[in-house]
């Protein structure tokens, strides 16, 4: 790793792991992957490695030529890329797989790939022989920012999102900030959303920094990537360990915008809006919210939407969407976080703090979609 490398710690007594962010480190994922199953050069190891059709080349095979140089015995099995991939079907597909490997339990499973391969990856390892070791390699900006920081893994239900899963921390994650040289503009930007997300509900200063540097964010500039990667990586991994198991109500301040985003997401038809796009659109509703309640200005709503502008991300509900007032509260209402009928939104009284606020009547729901 050259000296511009950093690593954040994700302390869960235990069950605390390390991420490494570097430009160019994918190439390490050999040797890191033996220190942190602490398994020495002359002890075997197996690596079954899942990916999808899109990482498949090159970004999987370097790792897998990284791992058979450190001796391991791989295996890659590449998934169809998209989300109708993390399916039951796909699960047992992998068992299969794992099963012909002669996985034993000490088989390290490793997801190269987004947040798709990384969750279902990640139920696999957590439920194959009772759990096997776990290690990823996020590759795109959400699943480097977001999914492959905190133990969250799942799979669709035909009716419902993320329904089937299980808490199952990596013993490691690698994050290699050049593998996103391949990754397409929108997914790129849709990551970003969660980025400022994490400066609206916890950091101000790291607001300003986005602020201050919207050039090297659109230039995907190396030094700004590790940056935000890594500050990202710090601020969910510091609400993971106040709240790993989503127990203490911390870890839903996550949810800024999202319930918002999911109703979007689920009305515009899934995969018409990227996950960071309706995020983006359900935080501008989520301000104006706040800004109605008297909880923030019209300055914290404004420097919202220009950062988002700044980025090229969508700001405006779509118009088929915004007509659909009704559609939008039951979806609202059967999100899998509300509670007894009381919509809860977690909104910000300032640039870089959150609350989350119950009892707010439909109507002001519905009037801050514009
Ligand atoms: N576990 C969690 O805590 C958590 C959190 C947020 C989201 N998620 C889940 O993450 C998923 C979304 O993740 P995503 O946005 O990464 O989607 P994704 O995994 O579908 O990746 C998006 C697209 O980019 C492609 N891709 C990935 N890396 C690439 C690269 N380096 N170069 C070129 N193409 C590349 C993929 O093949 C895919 O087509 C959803 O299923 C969501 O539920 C999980
Ligand atoms: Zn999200």
């Amino acid at each position: 790793m050259n000296s511009s490398g950093q690593t954040v710690h994700v302390d869960l007594g235990t069950r605390s792991y390390d991420i490494c962010i570097d430009a160019g480190n994918l190439a390490q994922i050999g040797s890191l992957t033996r220190s942190w199953l602490e398994r020495s050069a002359e002890q075997s190891l197996k690596c079954f490695i899942i990916t999808d059709t899109n990482v498949l080349h090159p970004h999987a095979n370097a790792v897998k030529a990284s791992l058979t140089a450190v001796g391991a015995e791989v295996r890659v099995v590449c998934v169809k890329a998209g989300e109708a991939s993390k399916s039951l079907k796909e699960m047992s597909d992998l068992y299969d797989e794992l099963v012909d490997f002669k996985a034993d339990r000490k088989t390290v499973v490793l997801a190269v790939g987004g947040g798709v391969v990384g969750d279902l990856a990640g139920f696999v390892a957590a439920t194959y022989a009772r759990g096997l070791p776990f290690v990823q390699v996020p590759t795109t900006l959400l699943a480097m920012v977001d999914s492959s920081v905190g133990g969250k893994t799942g799979i669709n239900h035909p009716k419902g999102k993320n329904l089937i899963g299980a808490f199952h921390q990596p013993a490691g994650v690698l994050i290699d900030t050049d593998v996103m040289s391949t990754l397409p503009d929108r997914e790129y930007i849709s990551g970003l959303a969660e980025v400022i997300k994490y400066g609206v509900i916890l950091d101000a200063e790291f607001f300003a920094y986005l602020e201050n540097n919207v050039a090297g964010l659109n230039e995907r500039d190396p030094v700004v990537l590790r940056h935000l990667v890594a500050r990202s990586c710090e601020l969910k991994a510091y609400v993971v360990k106040e709240d790993e198991y989503e127990t203490t109500g911390l870890r839903a301040i996550l949810n800024y915008g999202h319930t918002y985003a999911h109703a979007f997401e689920a009305l515009a038809g899934y995969g018409k809006l990227l996950h960071g796009e309706a995020v983006s659109i359900g935080m501008l509703c989520g301000s104006r919210l706040a800004r109605k309640l008297g909880r923030i200005g019209d300055t914290e709503v404004q420097r919202q939407i220009d950062l988002l502008n700044a980025v090229k991300l969508p700001v405006d509900v779509p118009e088929d969407v915004v007509k659909r007032a009704d559609d939008i509260l039951n979806c609202m209402l059967l999100d899998k976080k509300t509670v007894a009928g009381d919509l809860k939104f977690v909104l910000p009284d300032r640039i870089g703090h959150v609350e989350t606020i119950g009892g707010i009547d439909s109507s002001t729901i519905i009037e801050c979609l514009s």
